[in-house]
């Protein structure tokens, strides 16, 4: 990474502007203090579930930090909890054959579920289609139904800067998409959270979306996006998935906290930055491209 002028590189740069920090440093350069390396353990593995890809989980081997509220055997467990699937069904066998263009025109005229009744459009993400990186999110909110594109609104410009902070220029080396291709809105009008139905009928698409891209690292933004990826209970909290490495078939995934969170609790965007350390980790392993 080139230091920019003033001995700050572009990284560090937003990520002051994101009032983040401290910096990650390649590990065979300095080792951040701060910073837990991951270790591989053995994980009881989830039973198999026809179709899906068993998660499976490594663990950093630094003890539980100062910021994490969450007990290492609980988060085990919740990674090996049942696995939401929707029953194969004809469309989500189609869907799995699917080319680039007809999964866009299947998404765009989609009626797998009611979200199609209040859509303008359907968006089903944007990005370089040979990606190192994807990162998913939940699903478009009114900005986004407006235009066409994932995560053009407020969160969106977020994940930019945190994107950015990554030196990944939007559509550069990764891919946006969501767990659900179409609006969820509330009954008063607003954007919220897809339900877990809908989410499992929107999910062959991801799939598809997943087999077509072949990532090196999936970043989950929110538990929406965490469970459509790695099923377990609605329930669990994003504070118990993160840190870990988690995997999508052979995929590493990693669970950090919704843009639309963290404009919420700005506090917690160090704990995003730790975890999109995490995911530089893996993406570095996966050794399709050193970072
Ligand atoms: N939030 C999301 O999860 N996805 C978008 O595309 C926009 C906002």
């Amino acid at each position: 990474m080139t230091p920019a002028a003033g001995g700050l590189t572009r990284r560090t740069r937003f990520l002051q502007a994101l009032g983040i920090g401290p910096v990650w440093v390649q590990r065979d350069t300095v080792v951040s203090d701060d910073v837990p390396l991951p270790v591989a353990i053995a994980v009881p593995a989830a039973p198999p579930v026809a179709g899906v890809a068993a998660p499976v989980v490594s663990k950093q081997d630094k003890a539980v930090s100062a910021w994490d509220d969450a007990s290492v055997p609980v988060r085990a467990a919740a990674a090996a909890a049942p696995i939401l699937v929707m029953p194969a069904d004809e469309g989500a066998v189609a869907i799995a054959r699917m080319s680039w263009q007809e999964l866009e025109l299947a998404v765009a005229s989609c009626t797998r579920c009611p979200l199609c009744r209040n859509r303008k459009q359907a968006v089903l993400g944007a990005g370089d289609q040979k990606p190192g990186w994807l990162f998913v999110g939940e699903g478009p909110g009114h900005v986004e139904d407006q235009q066409g594109e994932p995560f053009v609104g407020p969160a969106g410009k977020l994940l930019d800067n945190m994107l950015l902070a990554l030196e990944l220029p939007r559509g550069e080396n990764n891919y946006l998409a969501n767990a659900v291709k179409c609006r969820p809105v509330g009954a008063d009008g607003k954007d919220r959270p897809p339900s877990v139905d809908e989410s499992a009928a929107c999910r062959p698409y991801l799939e598809r979306q997943i087999a077509l891209l072949q990532p090196a690292v999936i970043v989950a933004l929110g538990k929406v996006a965490a469970l459509s990826l790695l099923g377990g209970d609605p329930k669990i909290a994003v504070a118990a998935l993160r840190e870990h490495t988690h995997r999508y078939g052979s995929i590493p995934v990693v669970v950090t906290y919704h843009p639309a969170y963290l404009l919420r609790k700005p506090l917690d965007k160090a704990k995003s930055w730790r975890d999109l350390c995490l995911a530089t980790q893996a993406y570095a392993s996966d050794g399709k491209l050193a970072v």
